[in-house]
Order: C-alpha cells, then sequence, then structure tokens
C-alpha cells in the first residue's frame, strides 16, 4: 500500500481513526475528513510523530460543494486518491413510535447522502487515474433486521445497494467497490456518537452499552486489521467479526426464520429499555 494516499471520512474517531492510524504505519498517506477538527488534528499529529503523512481536514460530508473541494483541494496537494473511506455516519437510537422527521433525516444525510457526496466527488477522479478502491461503510444492520435503528438501518441497506450497483460499473474503469459491514465494534458509536442521539431519557447510555456488551464488541485496531486484509482481497462484501457472516448466511436461507429470531431477540432489548422511554 505504499506511495498511496486515503481520503478517510470521519476519520477522527472510531474506525476511521483506526485505520488512518494502521495505513499511516503502512506507508500510505492519510486525509482525515471530519467535523470533529480538533480530533482529527490530534490523530494526524500522532500519525506524524510516528512517521507518518497525515493531513487532517474540516468537512462536514452533508455538504456536497465542501466534500467536492476537499477533495480537489487534496488531488492538487498529493496528486491521486487512490483509497475512499466513506466512513462518516452517524445513528438515532430508539422506537419508531417516538420518531420525528428530524429522525430520519437527520441520519439520511450523513450515512446516505454524504457517502452519495463521496462517491460523486472521488469516483470520477478514480475513473481518470484508472485505478482506485471506494470503501463504503455501512453495517451489519444493512443486511440484518435490527430494532430500534429504523433509519440507520435504511441508510446501511442502501450503503449495501449502492456499493454493489457501483462495484458492476467502476470495473471497467479499473474502480474497486466494497461495502464494509462492521458488526459491534467499541466506538463511540454504539451510543450514537457525536452527532447522533438516543431518543431515551437521560441515563439510558449506561443501560445500552450493558446490552452491546451481550454482543461482545470488538477492539477497534483488531477490527481494522482484520478489514483491511479484507480490502486487500477486494473482498464485495466485508463483515467482521466474522461470527456475523453466520448470521448473514441465516438471513439469506430463510428469511422469515431469520426476523422471527431478531424479534424474539428485539424483544429482550426492548424490556430492558422499557424504563428509560421518553414520554
Ligand atoms: N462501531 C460499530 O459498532 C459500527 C457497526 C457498524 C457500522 N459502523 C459504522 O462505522 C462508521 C464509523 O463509525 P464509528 O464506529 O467509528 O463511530 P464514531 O462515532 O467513533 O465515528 C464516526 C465519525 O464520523 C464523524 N462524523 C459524523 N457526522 C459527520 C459529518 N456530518 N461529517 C463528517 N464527519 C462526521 C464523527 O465526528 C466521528 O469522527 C459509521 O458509518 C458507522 O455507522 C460502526
Amino acid at each position: 500500500m505504499a506511495d498511496k494516499v486515503a481520503f478517510i471520512t470521519g476519520g477522527a474517531s472510531g474506525i476511521g481513526a483506526a485505520f488512518a492510524r494502521q495505513l499511516g504505519s503502512r506507508g500510505v498517506e492519510v486525509v482525515l475528513a471530519d467535523r470533529q477538527i480538533g480530533l482529527a488534528e490530534e490523530i494526524a499529529t500522532a500519525i506524524r510523530q510516528g512517521g507518518g503523512q497525515a493531513t487532517a481536514v474540516e468537512l462536514d460530508v452533508r455538504d456536497a460543494s465542501q466534500f467536492e473541494r476537499v477533495v480537489d483541494d487534496t488531488v492538487a496537494r498529493a496528486g491521486r486518491i487512490d483509497y475512499l473511506f466513506n466512513n462518516a455516519g452517524i445513528g438515532v437510537g430508539g422506537a419508531i413510535l417516538g420518531y420525528t422527521l428530524p429522525d430520519w433525516y437527520d441520519v439520511f444525510d450523513v450515512n446516505l447522502r454524504g457517502v452519495a457526496h463521496g462517491i460523486q466527488s472521488v469516483y470520477p477522479i478514480m475513473c481518470r487515474q484508472g485505478s482506485g478502491h471506494i470503501i463504503n461503510t455501512a453495517s451489519v444492520a444493512g443486511l440484518l433486521p435490527t430494532g430500534e435503528a429504523a433509519s440507520y438501518a435504511a441508510t446501511k441497506h442502501a450503503v449495501v445497494g449502492l456499493s454493489k450497483t457501483l462495484r458492476i460499473e467502476a470495473k471497467e474503469h479499473g474502480v474497486k467497490v466494497s461495502a464494509l459491514c462492521p458488526g459491534a465494534i467499541r466506538t463511540p458509536i454504539l451510543t450514537t456518537g457525536k452527532y447522533g442521539r438516543l431518543n431515551l431519557k437521560e441515563g439510558a447510555e449506561t443501560k445500552v452499552m450493558e446490552l452491546w456488551e451481550k454482543l461482545r464488541p470488538m477492539n477497534v485496531d483488531v477490527f481494522a486489521g482484520k478489514a483491511l486484509r479484507e480490502i486487500e482481497r477486494n473482498k464485495p462484501i466485508i463483515i467482521v467479526p466474522s461470527f456475523w457472516k453466520a448470521l448473514w448466511w441465516f438471513e439469506r436461507f430463510s428469511p422469515s426464520l431469520s426476523l422471527w429470531f431478531w424479534g424474539k431477540l428485539y424483544g429482550h432489548f426492548r424490556d430492558e429499555l422499557e424504563p428509560y422511554r421518553l414520554p
């Protein structure tokens, strides 16, 4: 991966930051693009101190023209973009009955429109280069039924779908496309992240984390190492940790049995969250 340039949205935290650190240590020049510019700067500085090449840029992926501008600046400076990690994401937790329209739109704007903005800005550049790899971060919530994450699941299913379409179109231009589907990874998004929200009473974070612990969240650096190996193999749909692959297989084998299973599991989580419902 040496001499390559990676543009990573959501590079200030969690999965994006872990990718940046690991790619930086392998000689890839990384651009950390995030709303949290202070955090992105800190990570870029640490990568440079370790001998890597890293730049932090302020980017709100909801803003298409800002996205295009920072991408153009990157190409003007670094000459190319070899990897686009369309990774920035947020979640809104809670049952659909308690949703407002912003609970849908805020998630669509970051997780889906943000990905589209990344593709519009970078894909033509990669086509001109005749090479590149776009990694769109979806989720196992883009493959399986999940409770209390409707707007999130909608965007992640959409990201899987658009990635498959882009993959077959992009091949003739020499551009690779993968949908990255993490399971539960220990990052701030488990409680919806800096810009997301739980539509639950104050104090629910602790309960939500307690529920996540049952799914044994993976350490983010271990996750990034495993995911990068799959990216290097140009896998179309990358699922890490791998036990989630069995659940995806089960979903395709029998969607109705899978719905029954996830419904049962959801019933358990719903009961645990009942004391935290907003009136
Ligand atoms: N952690 C998990 O268990 C998990 C599971 C499945 C999918 N994912 C996905 O992985 C991706 C990364 O999430 P994470 O787990 O590292 O969470 P995180 O909260 O640690 O990181 C998300 C990053 O996105 C940035 N961001 C949010 N809105 C933005 C915007 N409008 N413009 C630019 N940056 C913005 C945040 O500042 C943050 O740095 C997300 O797309 C998430 O949905 C995570």
